[in-house]
């Protein structure tokens, strides 16, 4: 007799599990975007930005594992996405912050939207989970609206570009929250 794989029952409805594979495939596109950003910084010499930009997209891909996990332990099924039509080239180092900035507000959105449908249909199973995520979106969204701060704060003239690459290098324990003040200390 052939083994059963497949459970028949479960809480994740398939509707939930359709929009957490559509938020795989975002993490998915952020990870392939942000690699790609980061290979174009690294040709026109940002290395500290490059740099700052590679962790991102392998954190990308973090988010997008985590959630595969779940889906598959909750009994669905997690599908890899196409990954198509990212774009190489960007106008700007300014630009691609921008962008980054633009492309995290879209992903809270779409997280806050799963997270209400599951508050909606009463799943606090993956209500739950999506927590995570909630926090890691405020975090993001404050590294990347930090970042296009730097162009307008430093500015991009003389060693301003040159300033803002070694800026952007710090900036990952800007928004982890090991930067100053956020312990409660003055
Ligand atoms: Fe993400
Ligand atoms: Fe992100």
């Amino acid at each position: 007799m052939k083994k059963q794989i497949v459970t028949t029952s479960r809480s994740l409805t398939e509707e939930t599990e359709d929009k957490l594979n559509e938020q795989i495939d975002m993490e998915g596109k952020s990870s392939a975007y942000y690699l790609s950003m980061a290979s174009w910084c690294e040709t026109m010499g940002y290395s500290n930005a490059a740099q700052f930009l590679y962790r991102h997209a392998e954190e990308e891909r973090q988010h997008m594992l985590k959630i595969f996990g779940y889906v598959n332990d909750a009994g669905g099924h997690a599908l890899q996405p196409e990954i198509t039509g990212i774009r190489h080239k960007f106008d700007s180092l300014r630009e691609v912050f921008e962008l980054i900035l633009e492309h995290e507000v879209e992903v809270t959105k779409s997280i806050n939207t799963i997270v209400d449908h599951c508050f909606q249909i009463k799943d606090f199973t993956t209500f739950n989970f999506l927590q995570w995520f909630v926090t890691e979106q405020r975090e993001e969204e404050t590294l990347a609206r930090r970042a296009v701060e730097l162009f307008v704060i430093i500015g991009e003239e003389g060693v301003g570009l040159w300033t803002i690459d070694q800026e952007i290098g710090n900036l990952d324990s800007f928004a982890t929250g090991t930067g100053p003040n956020t312990t409660g200390a003055i």
